[in-house]
């Protein structure tokens, strides 16, 4: 029935629609704005609408997002965007095509979108993921990248090397496992001059910071933007938490029982929000409500014995949506991460407070069987799947 609009809409990119994704995103494009013919910034722009599916008139809302109540001040202080990159839904649509596009990786075959794949809460199901060249893998697990931007400056990446996710954006293209432009290769100036000469990134620049330069700084600003609007707002969770959220009650009134969830989940969050003295899990003290990022002083959860060093989570938002799980991968399932906490904690001089018993030994919670299936069942109650088919996350090109 949209068929004609589509088609008329839409000429230059309707024959090459071929995946389901890319034709219900061009389908959505059209819809929004089918009363209007070709809008004026798509004829100034002939380079972006040859090789991508974007209505430049009206760019999707990335930077004015409507946080629910829950989202109090807690959460509001830890977001760490910059006074100097406050962005624009034109910076963050720049940010999503360069998220998704494979010319910036050195062989043109993998984009960040690889290895960060929105099915998977912007994970990537594989252990240890495969960069550039087809061969050769990366050291660490990628990481979910929901609620990314509810972390201090200075906690990027699991072991929080990278200041901000500005600095973070470009790291991964001069990457000599990941998208191969390292400095051997001509580092950040080869990948801008490549840039350069595709015709949809001097417009695209133009478009949204004013004139068509394209720079590091501009790359890492416009990414940043983007990955700072991934935030989980419509889980399970969320649903039932705006529904008894209470500003006045210890935890906002999380303890609750939420009236939508089964009695398993419910018991399942209230271990997850119960101190280990009280009889819980305690894993509220470290992955904390609402945006389940890592408390900032957390230290080691303990996985081996003598750890020195301290990283980070990425926020258990989507966490059920696939492992493999922790820096390394190393758990394949939920049930084996609850496990670790259950009866593998490991002592070293990093092992947070919160992981001792009272005499200092690592924890060991006498959780029954069913316990563990519980914090399961809660664990997926954190899955997002209005965030993960989210159209504004898809990938824009044309192919
Ligand atoms: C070859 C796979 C691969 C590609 C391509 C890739 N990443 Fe990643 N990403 C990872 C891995 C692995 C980590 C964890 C690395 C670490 O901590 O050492 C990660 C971590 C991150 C983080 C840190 C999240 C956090 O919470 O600290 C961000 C943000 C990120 N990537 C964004 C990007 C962007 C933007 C691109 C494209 C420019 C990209 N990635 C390309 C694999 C990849
Ligand atoms: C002392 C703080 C702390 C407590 C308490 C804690 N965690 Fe963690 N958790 C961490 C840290 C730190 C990591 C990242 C460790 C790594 O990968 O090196 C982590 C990682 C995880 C991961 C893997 C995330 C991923 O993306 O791979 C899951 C799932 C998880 N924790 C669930 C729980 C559950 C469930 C509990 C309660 C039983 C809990 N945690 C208690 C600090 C904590």
């Amino acid at each position: 029935m949209h068929l004609p609009i589509l088609g008329g809409r839409l000429v230059p990119g309707a024959r090459t629609l071929v995946s389901g994704v890319s034709a219900a995103l061009a389908l959505t494009t059209a819809l929004a704005c089918s009363d209007s013919g070709p809008g004026p910034d798509g004829e100034r722009y002939p380079g972006v609408a040859a090789a991508l599916n974007l209505n430049l008139d009206a760019p999707a809302n990335y930077t004015n997002p409507a946080w629910p109540q829950y989202y109090d001040a807690d959460a509001r202080t830890l977001d760490n965007t910059p006074f100097a990159n406050l962005g624009t839904d034109r910076g963050a649509t720049l940010g999503r095509v360069l998220f998704h596009d494979v010319n910036l990786s050195i062989s043109r075959t993998i984009s960040c979108a690889r290895c960060h794949t929105n099915g998977t809460g912007f994970a990537d199901t594989a252990r240890f993921s495969v960069g550039f060249d087809g061969r050769r893998t990366t050291a660490a697990h990628s990481m979910r990248l929901g609620n990314a931007r509810f972390y201090r400056l200075g906690s990027a990446f699991w072991d929080r090397r990278a200041l901000s996710l500005e600095e973070q954006a470009t790291d991964a293209i001069q990457s000599p496992v990941e998208m191969g432009f390292d400095s051997a290769h001509g580092g950040m100036d080869a990948v801008i001059a490549r840039m350069r000469g595709l015709a949809y990134y001097p417009e695209l620049f133009t478009w949204a910071f004013g004139d068509s330069v394209i720079s590091e700084i501009r790359i890492g600003r416009a990414i940043a933007q983007y990955v700072r609007s991934i935030v989980s707002l419509d889980s399970r969770f969320d649903r039932e938490f705006a529904a008894v959220y209470d500003s006045t009650l210890p935890e906002k009134g999380v303890t609750r029982p939420f009236p939508g969830f089964t009695a398993e989940e419910n018991r399942g969050k209230e271990l997850y929000f119960t101190d280990t003295f009280e009889g819980g899990a305690g894993c509220g003290r470290c992955h904390r409500q609402p945006t389940f990022t890592l408390f900032a002083q957390s230290a080691s959860n303990g996985l081996d014995a003598g750890e020195t060093r301290i990283f980070k989570s990425p926020s258990l938002k989507n966490v059920a949506l696939g492992g493999p799980y922790m820096h390394d991968g190393r758990f394949a399932t939920l049930r084996q991460v609850i496990e670790h906490y259950v009866s593998g904690v490991q002592d070293g001089p990093a092992l947070d407070g919160q992981l001792r018993n009272l005499g200092g030994t690592p924890q060991r919670l006498p959780l029954t069987e069913a316990d563990k299936s519980a914090l399961v069942a809660f664990l997926t109650t954190l899955d997002d799947p209005t965030l993960t088919a989210d159209p504004k996350f898809a990938d824009p090109f044309r192919r």
